[in-house]
């Protein structure tokens, strides 16, 4: 007789802008579990963005704990999590000194534009223009480099620890595994190749940092600590939970958010593509083993780096401000209580009436990169309500959708036949009926939308051989989705693009 094979489950940490969550998949990629807990978001200036690194850790911390009890109650034991994956938010900059493991200055968020002075600079000294071709990324805000140097002109204590040559720089991903793991102790310092390329250090085509890089910023690697480069699935380099209930249990996988989403959605191939509609909204097309330098405002990223697997790469169109708009609709202009009441606003009018908002709160990213665009409101009469200015809000991610996509169809040479979604304000039947009619090609929509979770569980799951390989993902979520269709013609679509282009460029120069 058979005895029953008792059955096994996946931890996700899922360190997102605005909250962080813990999700136990089972293997058919179901989440069985999960807790979330939203943290503090500190905006000391306009257009600063901090984050508390020990509040990171500590509500991931609390995330494993309430999940796992969650999970318990269940009937299940916390013993058949097999290993744990992280995703995380990427770019946002930790600093600390790595003889104490104590931060040095809060985190500095991927959103954050205090370093547009710093990058002007930058972009005049001699090379800037072949960065992008070794790094994949444009020189902007955006990038972790540009956090890292701020910090380092002008917080004193930063300055310091870099010339007694202890000052330890971390992406998210490598902040959490160095906690988790215990800080100082055991001193667990990797990150991950999907993480690494973006902070512009990062040789995209060696995975391994790049001389000319930290050169051409006067880094000296012999002062600055960086985090080891391991692949996203490596079985030993993560380490284990140092501390809650799952103490012992392995980190086997570890993807940037938007690495992660991709591979929960399953792009696997060439040519797929997916766009979450999280904090900000990034289009990610997997590009395939190499990487493509984009010429039309895109950036080139590591997709993912799979144990016993050769690397993959995407082109990625990445907007700043999505859900965020609506948080502002919500907590700054007080339009709605709650986000998922801005579609109701939004349906209280036929149409925008003209009104176009650039939300470009931290500039504008792809494909147009204006560092000092700022959030702009055009075309107000007696006649604009509350409604004609929702509608305008979730409008504005939908259009710089579509710019991304006419991009990525030229950097890419692929033409898109349908884009997959998910992310918060992807719940939005409105919106998504938008993105549809403006980019013309159907939107596909899962039933489980976790998939940023389900993508570092993958990655995780695949290293300990609890899934064997990427062709077992074939039916996982594909039941209940759901399809929009375009209901516009090409010439609407294009007279409304064009409005929208046009006040683009009237953003420009707002903020220098
Ligand atoms: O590049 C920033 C991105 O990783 C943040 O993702 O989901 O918090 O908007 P999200």
């Amino acid at each position: 007789t058979m005895v029953p094979q008792q059955e096994a489950f996946i931890g996700s940490i899922d360190q997102g802008t605005t909250s962080s969550r813990f999700l136990i998949f089972n293997k058919a990629g179901e989440p069985v579990a999960s807790h979330q807990i939203e943290f503090k978001q500190i905006y000391p200036q306009p257009g600063w963005h901090e984050h508390d690194p020990l509040e990171i850790v500590d509500s991931v911390e609390k995330c494993i704990d309430k999940a796992v009890a969650q999970f318990e109650e269940q009937g299940h034991s916390g013993k058949s999590i097999k290993a744990v994956g992280i995703t995380n938010q990427r770019e946002t900059t930790v600093v600390w000194d790595h003889t104490t493991g104590e931060p040095l200055h809060n985190a500095i968020v991927w959103t954050d534009t205090r370093a547009q002075g710093l990058v002007r600079k930058l972009k005049q000294r001699l090379g800037a223009g072949d960065l992008q071709s070794i790094c994949g990324v444009p020189l902007s805000t955006y990038p972790s480099v540009s956090k890292l140097l701020w910090l380092m002109e002008n917080v004193p204590a930063v300055k310091e620890c870099y010339d007694k040559g202890n000052l330890a720089f971390g992406t998210i991903d490598t902040w959490l595994v160095y906690k988790l793991n215990g800080g100082r102790k055991r001193n667990i310092f990797v990150s991950d190749p999907s993480n690494a390329s973006r902070t512009m250090f990062m040789d995209l085509k060696t995975l391994s940092y790049s001389d000319a890089l930290l050169d051409f910023f006067r880094l000296d690697t012999s002062k600055l600590k960086l985090p080891q480069i391991v692949q996203s699935g490596d079985p030993k380099a993560y380490g284990n939970l140092a501390s809650t209930v799952l103490q012992g249990i392995q980190i086997t996988g570890c993807l940037g958010d938007q690495s992660a989403a991709l591979v929960g959605q399953k792009g696997f191939h060439p040519g797929l593509a997916k766009n979450t509609y999280g904090t900000g909204c990034f289009l990610l097309m997997n590009i395939g083993e190499k990487p493509v330098v984009s010429t039309h405002g895109l950036l080139t990223t590591v997709a993912y780096d799979f144990h016993n697997m050769k690397p993959s790469y995407a082109l990625e169109g990445s907007i700043a401000v999505a859900g965020s708009s609506i948080k502002f609709l919500q907590n700054n202009l007080e339009f709605i209580e709650s986000s998922a009441k801005v579609s109701q606003l939004a349906e209280t009018v036929e149409d925008s009436a003209g009104v176009t908002f650039v939300t470009a709160f931290s500039g504008l990213f792809a494909p147009y990169w204006i560092d000092d665009a700022r959030g702009t409101l055009f075309g107000l009469t007696a006649y604009t309500t509350k409604g004609h200015i929702a509608r305008a809000t979730l409008e504005a991610t939908c259009f710089q959708t579509k710019a991304i996509l006419d991009a990525m169809g030229k950097d890419s040479g692929y033409d898109l036949k349908e884009l997959a979604v998910d992310g918060g304000m992807c719940n939005s039947d409105l919106t998504m009926q938008t993105q549809c009619d403006l980019i013309g090609i159907p939107v596909i929509r899962p039933s489980m939308r976790e998939t940023t979770a389900l993508g570092a569980a993958i990655a995780a799951g695949l290293t300990v051989g609890f899934w064997k390989s990427l062709d077992e993902f074939k039916d996982v979520n594909s039941q209940g989705t759901s399809t929009f269709k375009p209901t516009v013609s090409a010439e609407e679509r294009n007279t409304r693009f064009a409005r929208w282009e046009k006040a683009v460029q009237m953003c420009r120069g707002w903020a220098s």
